[in-house]
């Protein structure tokens, strides 16, 4: 591990060879819709439910603290896009400024992140069709709906959405991006839809007592509560607009169309989801749909508005796959930048003739789908925001770093007050870390040690002679 100091030089895009350069095809209104994508999902759908089983009314408090964090991260994510816009984001970000070990340590976090929400959002969206199959009449036994956790055999839905996201990826980035756009427009008037109805029952008193579980996460392992709790949990329902960074060596105007993309979507996206928990706590008591699998369905439904709870349900049927689209684009681009860097194997670097790398999408959809299909959907997701945390830590502390080692470099986007901003996002990601559950914590320090070895045996050789046959 001799290297696990050296830095990356960013290599321009005219010096990388045809086989590895990805076409440049996106702009900003592409990059606002893959955020969005990204972003609004599970997280608003269902975590609503679980974040207010631990903070009570609240949760609106939680969404605050957790929407803040997330776009102080958003602003550092915005400074080192624009100033590095090659693939790979928060890897690529640690590599050139901390050196080999600490990227491979946010590339290994990235790799949970984006494979976990995959997995995730698939097995929700699988709830969603089985059970608009169901209401068809076409109800899938249960064993195929259910990995072997929840006492099925496997979860074929999940499967299933991977297996037709995978392949519209491999068909084309531009084509992806704008089947995303309208799919996008489908889920934010799902949500819109859901404020206007639900707004009339508004009452006040469902405010109250406004934090009955106190602040700071507080219980047993296991079952944690407090506004902190709900906050950790409720954290990934924000995140997605990384993947835009992601986007960066696809993007035709990578200076101005990174920030615009990155900061935008994520304003956008903080007011639709205080607009959303401020409506759904006034038009139901909480504990009416804590822990509900769909509590905007079924506060529809309890308010006496089916119709609009079975067009929320369709809605998230045909939109849910935006966001396993965005995260399996930042997936693939996040290993197919490692591969290309030789800590992954550099076979799996190469791009289509279509401009997209084939082999590290498939590799990706085997991956994620077997996850999908075994595991349970809480324990994944808990686990996706730990990775995410890291990432979003290893970028602030990157904009940080660079804004002493080269105060004067050229920055196209200028993050407001970077040293408020850098320090709130570092200590703010660290505090939701946290408060995580105790046993992800642990489950993600098993998912490190792991990636060490994985580094110490094939990883760092293996970038060596990489950076050797650049070299030569
Ligand atoms: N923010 C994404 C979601 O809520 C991961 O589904």
């Amino acid at each position: 591990m001799k290297n696990w100091n050296v830095r990356k030089a960013i290599v321009a895009r005219e010096d990388m060879a045809e086989e590895h350069r990805l076409s440049q095809t996106l702009s900003w209104p592409h990059l606002i819709a893959l955020g969005v994508g990204a972003i609004v999902g599970t997280g608003i759908l269902t975590l609503t439910g679980v974040g207010a089983a631990k903070a009570g009314p609240a949760v609106i408090l939680s969404f605050a603290i957790a929407g803040l964090i997330c776009a102080f991260a958003a602003l550092a994510y915005a400074e080192m896009a624009t100033m590095y816009p090659a693939a790979g984001s928060a890897y690529t970000y640690s590599y050139v400024v901390y050196g080999e070990l600490v990227a491979w340590i946010v590339g290994w976090s990235l790799i949970l992140e984006y494979s976990l929400v995959v997995s995730a959002v698939a097995v929700g969206w699988s709830g969603y069709a089985a059970g608009f199959l169901a209401s068809l009449g076409a109800a899938l036994p249960t064993e195929l709906i259910q990995g072997p956790e929840l006492g099925g055999i496997v979860n074929l839905p999940a499967i299933f959405i991977i297996a037709a996201v995978a392949g519209l990826l491999i068909y084309g980035t531009r084509e992806s991006a704008n089947v995303n756009a309208i799919l996008v427009v489908v889920k934010l008037l799902a949500l819109a839809l859901f404020v206007v109805v639900a707004l009339p029952f508004f009452d006040i008193g469902n405010f109250q007592p406004f934090m009955p579980y106190g602040f700071p996460r507080s219980g047993p392992s296991g079952s944690e509560v407090g506004v902190m709790a709900a906050a950790a949990i409720i954290f990934f329902a924000f995140y997605g607009f990384d993947a835009i960074a992601t986007a960066a060596e696809e993007t035709k105007d990578p200076d101005r169309d990174l920030g615009i993309g990155i900061v935008g979507s994520m304003i956008l996206c903080v007011l639709i989801y205080m607009a959303v928990a401020g409506a759904a706590i006034g038009a139901l008591v909480y504990t009416r749909f804590a822990d509900s699998p769909e509590p905007l369905a079924l506060i529809l439904r309890e308010i006496g508005q089916p119709w609009a709870a079975s067009l929320l349900g369709a809605a998230a049927v045909i939109a849910l796959p935006t966001v396993i689209l965005a995260f399996f684009y930042g997936q693939s681009r996040i290993f197919f930048t490692m591969a290309r860097d030789g800590l992954l194997p550099t076979s799996l670097a190469r791009v289509s003739s279509r401009g997209t790398p084939v082999r590290i999408t498939i590799f990706t959809a085997v991956i994620v789908a077997i996850i999908a299909g075994i595991f349970p959907l809480a324990d994944i997701a808990a686990l996706a925001n730990a990775g995410t945390l890291t990432a979003f830590i290893a970028v602030a502390a990157c904009m940080l770093a660079m804004r002493r080692r080269e105060p004067d470099a050229p920055r196209k986007f200028t993050t407001p007050l970077p040293w408020v901003v850098g320090i709130v996002a570092i200590l703010g990601c660290a505090y939701l870390f946290w408060s995580l559950p105790i046993k992800t914590q642990q489950y993600f320090l098993v998912w490190n040690v792991i990636g060490l070895f994985v580094y110490w045996l094939f990883g760092s050789r293996h970038a060596e002679r990489a950076r050797d046959a650049r070299a030569a």
